[in-house]
């Protein structure tokens, strides 16, 4: 094996590394609710302790060992996890995973391998390397004080510790002597008795999970290549009980060596947790391992070689042609600001992907401010729903991306995840997870012969749209405004549950108003009269929307719709009207036929009523809103007069709305609705 290091050098200028750094530490959302966790997916940027040879690559990879004779490398999570819960408590369960890939330019020239492992400290510099693989030496090899779990991925048998192949993974306690191991490869959720092998070395990325269950002391090893789901059968699977063997407070990491063989050990991506199932690694967000060149076949090579060439200057040829097209098909803006949202910014490339190239048949819907595509990214086959905004004007991008990826960090059950964005010239991309049930407005206006929510249904849905947003509102580290709160952005998933959406046209209270903007943004029907006048959004220009939002789910009638004469017919009033007539209950939805509870419906109609105030001072806040939908605290007792000081105001003015409290006066949207009202009157609704 010796003699082929000769071609070292020739071979190492042919050593390409083409890898393109990803990194992302997100919050291990989704993930079990262990009692202390990490993820990791790609480490540059992360504080992990490196010790030897190990390096972290440009690209993102930890590389534990490299090409030279006799070197060990290690790396740790930088601090160590609780194990036990008392100094002499048992062991706790845990759960970890990791990716990594093991390669050589050399063909089958192989390093020995490497090996994850839990120790009571990061100083392993008695180790040797070779056979040892960073973790033993010939002293302590097989000594209890040890205190070392490990998992190894071996590449060369050694019979002096009983090694069973060339290409192996063991479950090792203080030994290099495994308590348990087996050819590498994983078995069939089909049939579980068949072992599909797997090489350690060269065969690209392979994923790795260790599961410890500390009551029935059992150790579970499964092996699979990285992007497919675990194996439901380990291919280990050992009792040993750990109490004996891991401290208190443990260090998690890797080691390797190389002897007069040498390889390149790699970690690509890392998770743990304690008491819980160690969070997912996304493949599709994994740096790639480096290209480390073509396999020499030593005499094959001399007839390949021109081959090759020609083959190469095809190929470059073609490449060229493909690469000019693709450049042109999945051209994007990015700009140096932009590097700081890496993990927002979605590739085009995948969009385009996961759309199908934005097909007709993806299309979901269309709105005001862009075109809607159902999707499915590649690689993690999550289902996303794309929204294409078109978008010029060149200031304000900065801010405007800002605010996607402060936004991308709200996370609420009744709220739409907002996952990332996408930008092309004079084009926004923005990605949020599907909703497979769609739209409120859909399910209320009974398109399409869908079946129209029930009362349930419905009330249940106003309370989660309230709660999310009371978060938007008041929960999250700062105040956020909707600003277009409307049945069509209240999306229902799978569940049924209400969710909050688009935030395409949100801006951050705190950011301040800009004086030189003056066009108000929203939806006809749901604009607040303050908001129209002085084009400034508040919390409770969102209660007013909200408040329209409630009366349109209980009456089952859009805010304002024309009748046939072309007048518009405005809700709010027309509940007021009936509420006047001492017939409150006549405005709620006839769809549902009399099933309804009235006490719950008298609640909603007096609420959206109460939230839809034209004067703000007279609006609850939503965290009101919320104790009186739950019935923490009952609603006031009002009558029809209160709301309708604000309406004879109107009147009286004649055009214009008086605010009592400031006494300024401005044009209502609502104004234009006052001669239909004696039109409902005529038609005697
Ligand atoms: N995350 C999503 N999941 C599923 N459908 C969605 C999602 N976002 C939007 N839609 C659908 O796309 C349509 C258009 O949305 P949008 O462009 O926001 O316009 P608008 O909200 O004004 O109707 C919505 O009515 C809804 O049915
Ligand atoms: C490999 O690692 C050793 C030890 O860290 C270092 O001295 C050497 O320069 C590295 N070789 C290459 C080719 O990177
Ligand atoms: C733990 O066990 C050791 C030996 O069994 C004993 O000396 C020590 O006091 C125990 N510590 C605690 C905190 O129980
Ligand atoms: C390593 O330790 C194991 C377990 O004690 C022992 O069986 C084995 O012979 C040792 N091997 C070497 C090379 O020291
Ligand atoms: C698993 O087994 C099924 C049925 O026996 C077979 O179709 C499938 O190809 C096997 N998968 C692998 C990865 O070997
Ligand atoms: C399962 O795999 C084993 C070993 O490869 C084979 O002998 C057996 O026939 C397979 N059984 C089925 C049902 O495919
Ligand atoms: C080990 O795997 C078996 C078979 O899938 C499973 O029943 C058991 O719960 C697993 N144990 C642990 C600790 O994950
Ligand atoms: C272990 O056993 C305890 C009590 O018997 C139980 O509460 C706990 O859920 C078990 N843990 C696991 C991981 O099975
Ligand atoms: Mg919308």
């Amino acid at each position: 094996m010796a003699s082929t290091a000769s071609m070292k050098p020739v071979l190492l200028s042919t050593l390409l590394v083409l890898t393109i750094g990803l990194t992302l530490n997100l919050p291990a959302s989704g993930a079990g609710e262990g009692d202390e966790q990490f993820l990791y997916t790609g480490f540059t940027g992360h504080n992990i302790i490196l010790d030897g040879a190990a390096t972290i690559t440009p690209g993102g990879l930890i590389e534990l060992t490299n090409e030279t004779f006799r070197i060990k490398g290690h790396a740790f999570h930088p601090a160590p996890m609780s194990f036990r819960r008392s100094p002499n408590g048992t062991v706790q369960s845990f759960s970890v995973s990791f990716v990594f890939g093991i390669m050589s330019s050399f063909g089958d020239i192989r390093g020995h391998g490497f090996t994850f492992f839990i120790a009571p400290s990061t100083d392993l510099s008695a180790a040797y390397s070779i056979q040892f693989l960073g973790l033993f030496n010939d002293k302590n090899n097989g000594s209890t004080s040890n205190h070392i779990f490990a998992i190894e991925l071996d590449t060369i048998q050694n019979t002096e510790f009983s090694d069973i192949d060339n290409n192996h993974v063991g479950i090792d306690v203080n030994s290099l002597n495994s308590v348990n191991s087996s050819p590498a490869g994983f078995y069939n959720d089909s049939n579980s008795s068949m072992l599909t092998k797997l090489p350690l070395i060269g065969g690209g990325p392979l994923q790795i999970w260790v599961d410890y269950d500390m009551n029935s002391t059992e150790i579970n090893v499964t092996l699979a290549p990285v992007g497919i789901p675990k194996p439901v059968k380990p291919l280990l699977s050992t009792t040993y009980d750990l109490s004996t063997v891991i401290t208190e407070q443990a260090y998690l990491g890797f080691s390797s060596s190389t002897g007069l063989s040498t390889g390149h050990h790699y970690v690509l991506g890392w998770s743990s947790a304690i008491n819980g199932a160690a969070p997912t690694i996304d493949p599709t967000k994994l740096p790639k391992l480096p290209y480390l060149g073509p396999k020499p076949q030593s005499t094959l090579l001399v007839i390949l070689l021109p081959i090759a060439s020609a083959v190469f200057v095809l190929a470059v040829g073609i490449g060229v042609v493909l690469m000019v097209r693709r450049h042109f098909r999945y051209k994007e803006v990015r700009e140096d600001w932009e590097v700081e949202y890496g993990p927002h910014r979605f590739s085009y490339k995948d969009l385009y992907r996961a759309t199908k190239g934005f097909k007709d048949k993806y299309l979901i819907g269309v709105g005001g401010f862009g075109s809607v595509y159902k999707g499915v990214l590649p690689g993690s086959k999550l289902e996303v729903a794309v929204k294409r905004v078109s978008y010029d004007s060149k200031q304000g991008v900065k801010e405007f991306v800002a605010e996607v990826v402060s936004i991308g960090h709200l996370q609420h059950r009744n709220v739409v995840q907002l996952l990332g964005y996408c930008r092309r010239k004079g084009e926004l991309l923005l990605v949020y997870d599907y909703m497979a049930n769609g739209s409120l407005d859909k399910h209320l206006y009974g398109q399409e012969g869908n079946a129209t929510l029930d009362w349930g249904q419905r009330f249940r849905i106003i309370k989660e749209i309230a709660l999310g947003l009371l978060y938007l509102h008041e929960e999250w580290d700062r105040v956020v405004i909707h600003r277009d709160v409307k049945a069509s952005n209240v999306l229902l998933d799978k569940e049924m549950n209400g969710r909050l959406g688009d935030f395409g046209l949100a801006r951050l209270y705190d950011h301040g108003t800009d004086p030189q903007t003056t066009h108000v943004v929203g939806t006809i029907g749901y604009l607040a009269p303050e908001l129209v006048h002085r084009g400034k959004a508040t919390p409770l220009t969102d209660v007013f929307s909200f408040g329209v939002l409630i009366l349109e789910v209980t009456c089952g009638q859009k805010p304002i719709k024309e009748d046939p004469e072309g007048n518009q017919l405005v809700l709010t009033d027309w509940v007021l009207h009936n509420w006047h007539k001492e017939s409150l209950l006549d405005a709620v939805d006839t769809k549902l036929q009399g099933n309804y509870n009235i006490s719950e419906a008298r609640l909603a109609l007096k609420l959206g009523l109460l939230c839809s105030h034209p004067f703000p001072n007279a609006r609850p806040n939503m965290r009101q809103v919320m104790q009186y939908l739950d019935g923490d605290v009952t609603f006031p007792e009002l009558l029809p007069a209160h709301f309708s000081f604000g309406m004879l105001s109107l009147m009286q003015n004649e055009g214009q709305l008086v605010d009592s409290s400031r006494m300024s006066s401005y044009p209502s949207p609502m104004m234009q609705s006052f001669g239909s009202i004696s039109n409902l009157l005529a038609d005697g609704r």
